[in-house]
């Protein structure tokens, strides 16, 4: 860059002399000009998906919430099964607050979160509000403010997501670091999880996808399963998937009754709950530590929330 007489300018004197808009637009345009990004710590986000729905999401994020808080890890639940939530149930608490009084501005944070009898905090979701269902960005907006910092107080945050594929689906997909996907070994949960990868790819080119195949009936099957889905993924839209595991249908978990808690925090020895640690251990190992890690200040849950929103 050079003046009127041909002299040589630095590069931040003449985005200088353009006032803070140009410095800004300038500093963009010029590299060096660009403030060095400042590193923060957040926690390990997990959202928890399916695409088709009562493939064992909840199921699986509140029993992974406890054992992450067993293992001594910060974790926070929250519940994004927009409009229609259930872990307070299944954690066995009675939430005075929930998203629906958080995103309206009568509660805080703070009012909102909630401890549970087995470790983890839950952020409760709210059930049967249609106003949740359909978020508008001002609420969208607001609720990846509040996700941000849920995550910047925790190891590890668990999103327990909603089913289909609807904008704010996809958009707590697209915000979590891993989407563990739950999947049944029947064709059509496969299908609806294919479903999910697809539209995830066609977003976020770099979404990292372990799956869980849940409800199988006998051993081995969770593997074959697994092995048509990567399959068809790697074919049609070029991504692989990584295997989490297996957990077999056992009746304990479907006559889970109210009040009771999670299998894994009341019988930790039982198969499934053997079944759902080896989850726990092989996530680990395919992602690395669930635990607390410093980051991009832009590289966070909520700018990833926010920008995604905007191709949505
Ligand atoms: N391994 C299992 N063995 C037996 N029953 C199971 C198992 N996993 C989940 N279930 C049962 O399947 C039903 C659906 O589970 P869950 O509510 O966790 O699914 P979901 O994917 O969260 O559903 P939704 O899409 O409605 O949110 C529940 O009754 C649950 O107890
Ligand atoms: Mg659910």
């Amino acid at each position: 860059m050079v003046d009127r007489k041909g002299q040589p300018v630095a590069p931040s004197t003449a985005a200088g002399a353009l006032g803070p808009r140009g410095r800004g637009l300038f500093g963009r345009l010029l590299g060096s000009a660009r403030p060095a990004p400042v590193a923060r710590a957040e926690a390990f986000s997990i959202a928890v998906a399916s695409g088709k729905g009562g493939t064992g999401k909840s199921f699986v994020s509140t029993s992974l919430a406890v054992l992450l808080h067993r293992a001594g890890r910060r974790t926070t639940l929250v519940d994004c099964d927009f409009g229609l939530a259930a872990d307070h149930l299944l954690l066995g608490v009675k939430p005075v607050n929930s998203l629906q009084q958080l995103l309206s501005g009568k509660a805080s944070l703070q009012q909102t979160l909630i401890d549970t009898p087995c470790g983890p905090r839950l952020l409760p979701g709210a059930s049967g509000v249609r106003k949740l269902a359909a978020m508008t960005d001002k609420e969208l907006l607001h609720f990846a403010r509040e996700l941000g910092a849920v995550a910047s107080d925790n190891d590890v945050v668990l999103l327990d997501v909603g089913a289909g594929i609807s904008p704010p689906v996809l958009l707590t997909m697209l915000a979590a670091d891993v989407i563990v996907l739950v999947t049944q070994p029947e064709i059509a949960a496969l299908v609806d999880a294919y479903a999910v990868v697809k539209c995830i790819a066609q977003l976020r080119k770099d979404a990292r996808f372990c799956v869980l195949v849940n409800r199988v009936q006998s051993p081995g099957r969770g593997e074959q399963a697994f092995k048509k889905l990567t399959e068809v993924s790697r074919q049609h839209v070029g991504i692989s998937l990584q295997y989490l595991g297996e957990v077999l249908d056992d009746p304990r978990v479907g006559q889970h009754r109210l009040g009771q808690l999670p299998l894994v925090f009341t019988e930790p020895d039982a198969s499934t709950s053997r079944a759902l640690l080896t989850v726990m251990t092989r996530l680990e190992q395919l992602v690395g530590p669930l635990a607390r890690r410093s980051i991009d200040c832009e590289a966070g849950i909520e700018s990833r929330f926010r920008r995604h929103r905007l191709f949505l």
